[in-house]
């Protein structure tokens, strides 16, 4: 029998100023999941929310690489994960590489492509948080190792490393002060901190 903080789908609502889309506001970001495998459809719909991102000229620079628990590629992954990361990340089912095309097709240098893959990556979170299933993106991950052990070609770039499963677990799957992050309240600056009218503030 589980116990009774595993039997809780976890939860962290944003307070908001403004009320803003259901899924927006339940999204978080865990460390903790069920352990339970991804449904290959829920897979498949979100990979296909992500190709149905925009982006500049439609060249849809976003490439990922991801591995369920048990296998190889996994273990390779979570081997590239920085020290902290890798206190937490293989309570995941799937973990995940997320990279971006450096070029446009004549060569040149596509500036927008980091912009297009971030852009992708909301609609996957978004379209995974329809499904029950959290995303928590990572930066501490020794991209240059992925690239080696992952055989990554120069003209693209390894970003990010992502934890994902569906939403649940249980809090002592974590270190205590991870525990305590794990249902603190979620902050955020204020929108004037960020949206200017008319003119540039500060
Ligand atoms: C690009 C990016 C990199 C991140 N890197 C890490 C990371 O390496 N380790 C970690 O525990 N959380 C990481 N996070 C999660 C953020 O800390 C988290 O999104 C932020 O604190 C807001 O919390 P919320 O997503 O639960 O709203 C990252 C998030 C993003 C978007």
């Amino acid at each position: 029998m589980e116990n009774e903080v595993e039997q809780i789908r976890m939860e962290n609502i944003a307070d908001t100023d403004s009320e803003i889309f259901a899924l927006l506001k339940q999204r978080y970001s865990p460390r903790i999941f069920k352990k339970r495998r991804i449904d290959e459809s829920d897979l498949d719909q979100i990979f296909e929310a992500g190709r149905w991102s925009a982006s500049s000229n439609n060249l849809q620079p976003w490439r990922f690489v991801f591995a369920e628990k048990g296998t190889k590629a996994y273990q390779l992954i979570y081997d590239c994960l920085s020290d902290f990361n890798k206190t937490w990340a293989n309570n995941a089912p799937l973990l995940m590489l997320t990279a971006y095309q450096k070029n446009t097709k004549d060569g040149k240098e596509n500036f927008h492509a980091l912009h297009d893959l971030g852009l992708c990556l909301g609609n996957v979170t978004l379209q995974a948080q329809y499904l029950g299933i959290g995303l928590h993106h990572m930066a501490g991950v020794d991209w240059k190792k992925a690239h080696r052990v992952f055989k990554v070609p120069n003209n693209f770039h390894i970003t990010t490393a992502i934890a994902m499963g569906y939403y649940g677990g249980a809090l002592n799957d974590l270190p205590p002060d991870l525990q305590e992050e794990e249902i603190a309240q979620r902050e955020r600056n204020p929108v004037k901190t960020f949206a200017y009218k008319e003119s540039w503030v500060g």
